[in-house]
């Protein structure tokens, strides 16, 4: 028989009362996933409405339970448009994490370095971001949304104070967020630039508007797994390198979430 419920409902039957954090997990990233305590998992072809997610590095999870002592919901995984799924679709973990109640959510991913100030293996804190998709969660609806303050003042600040308390560098910058799968050609690239962008990725931007939509705060880290277009080098960019250098980083990128989720006030 087809379940017709919604998503939020088939969380809040199953999970309970909503966590204070929605944290999506990126390319690679995965592995924080395993430090949740106490958690139940529920894979996404069991929550009516989530597609199954194709990508390699993205394992299709809802994990709840406890981090850095915060109640917490991991998407392991989300949708792209790449995939071929509408914005609606690829925002429809976020929007029911909003719906089911939490109070604030964390977006991660693996972005190409656009700045010369960012090297493969970098975290940065994306302090805004600019949506070259040519699409949006919100087409068909008039929800102008304020995106003045996409990324929380506060939640930023409060991650900078945390790198600096626990010793992980944190660099700051501008996600553009494109539809992919490619990547970028030398060319793009140079327009990224010249636009004000740091970082280069095929998620995210969606995600962050549907949450402004649901008045969700949003805090965004970027793991800056190589240089977009390969940089000067012509070495290319390698999908497999991007998942590696995600997990390399991977316990950095979780001391760090460690140190400041028990400091993000919801
Ligand atoms: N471009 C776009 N998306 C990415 C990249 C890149 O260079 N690296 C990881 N995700």
């Amino acid at each position: 028989m087809t379940d017709t419920r919604t998503p939020c409902m088939v969380l809040g039957d199953r999970f309970g009362a909503p966590p204070d954090f929605g944290i999506v997990l990126g390319s690679g990233l995965g592995a924080l996933a395993e430090q949740v305590e106490g958690k139940t998992v529920a894979s996404y072809d069991q929550i009516a409405g989530f597609p199954m997610s194709t990508v390699a590095g993205h394992a299709g999870q809802l994990v709840v339970g406890k981090l850095a002592g915060r109640s917490v919901a991991l998407l392991r995984g989300r949708w792209h448009l790449y995939e071929g799924y509408e914005p609606t679709q690829v925002t429809i973990g976020v929007r029911s994490l909003a719906r089911w109640g939490v109070k604030a959510l964390v977006v991660t991913n693996a972005a190409g370095g656009v700045s010369p100030r960012l090297t493969a293996g970098d975290l940065m804190l994306i302090s805004d971001q600019i949506n070259l998709t040519g699409q949006s969660p919100l087409m068909g609806m008039p929800a102008f949304v304020d995106m003045t303050t996409a990324y929380d003042p506060a939640f930023l600040e409060t991650a900078l104070a945390a790198a600096r308390d626990c010793g992980v560098d944190l660099k700051q910058g501008v996600y553009a967020g494109m539809a992919g799968p490619q990547y970028e050609t030398p060319a793009e690239v140079r327009m990224l630039a010249a636009m004000g962008a740091d970082a280069v990725g095929m998620s995210t931007v969606l995600e962050t508007i549907a949450a402004r939509h649901a008045g969700i705060r949003v805090l965004g880290l970027s793991c800056i797994t190589n240089a977009a277009a390969g940089g000067s080098n012509g070495i290319g960019v390698d999908h497999k390198e991007v998942l590696k250098t995600g997990a390399a980083v991977s316990d950095r990128f979780a001391k760090l979430l460690r140190a400041t989720l028990p400091k993000l006030q919801v």
